[in-house]
């Protein structure tokens, strides 16, 4: 596993484009596999700033999101969905048709979900996953316990990861309590994965994932099991670990 540990969390954003960016150059359709939350945002920024300036082109990409609440319409303002618009999409030349986020709104929720993960197969996978990474080791809303070879499903929230997510709703009884999410499975299949983090309170989260043993309570630590896993991660986040990386 590539750990690249970078001064702060615009630095972060830039790296990871630029991982991503050079991976882009070389195909002419490409498969991008997007996580909401505060740590992609300069991420996004970067994005923004290159398709603008006319360096990064995203009208042949698809993108595939990670999750998205249960029970919240695409037009809701807490809505993964709607996250992702006014974040990305509605600032760069992507084609909305060929944006997807999981529908928290499907009738059958389980045969969406198994729709979700046969549209990603179909296509031929996904070539570049982007995550970050919660306070307890999820990566989308796997949550501890979860299978390491589970796909696209429903999953209940634990309270720490709704307590993290009360900040972005009026009060803590908002909070969905169910998510639907890619499984640790689906995101293995992916040909290579960013995690991101930045901030002094991911450090022993960062560092149970990485230098931890594999375990499904430390649900990031899976992808100790990836062949193409990155992390860039700020340096407060890195605080904690005792092996040397690579330092930018
Ligand atoms: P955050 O969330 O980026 O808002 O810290 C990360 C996550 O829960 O995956």
């Amino acid at each position: 596993m590539r750990v690249i540990i970078v001064k702060n969390a615009e630095e972060m954003g830039k790296k990871a484009a630029n991982l991503i960016a050079e991976e882009m150059k070389e195909k002419t359709s490409f498969i991008l596999s997007l996580a909401t939350g505060s740590t992609p945002l300069p991420l996004y920024k970067d994005f923004i700033k290159r398709n603008k300036a006319g360096e990064m082109d995203f009208s042949t990409v698809i993108t595939f999101n990670l999750d998205e609440y249960v029970g919240l319409d695409p037009a809701h303002n807490q809505s993964y969905r709607y996250f992702m618009n006014k974040n990305l999409f509605d600032h760069i030349n992507i084609l909305k048709k060929n944006t997807h986020v999981p529908n928290g709104m499907a009738e059958d929720i389980d045969a969406s979900c198994k729709e979700y993960e046969k549209m990603i197969d179909e296509i031929g996978g996904i070539d570049y996953q982007v995550l970050g990474i919660g306070g307890n080791g999820h990566i989308g809303f796997n949550e501890p316990g979860s299978s390491i070879g589970s796909l696209t499903r429903v999953k209940t929230l634990t309270d720490e990861t709704i307590s993290d997510n009360a900040r972005f709703f009026e009060k803590k009884e908002d909070v969905p309590t169910q998510a639907i999410t890619m499984g640790i499975g689906t995101i293995m299949k992916t040909k290579k994965v960013v995690l991101l983090a930045s901030g002094a309170n991911k450090a022993d989260t960062v560092k149970a994932a990485l230098e931890g043993p594999i375990t499904s309570m430390c649900p990031a630590s899976a992808l100790q099991l990836h062949r193409f896993a990155t992390y860039v991660i700020t340096e407060d986040c890195a605080a904690k670990l005792t092996l040397n990386y690579e330092t930018v």
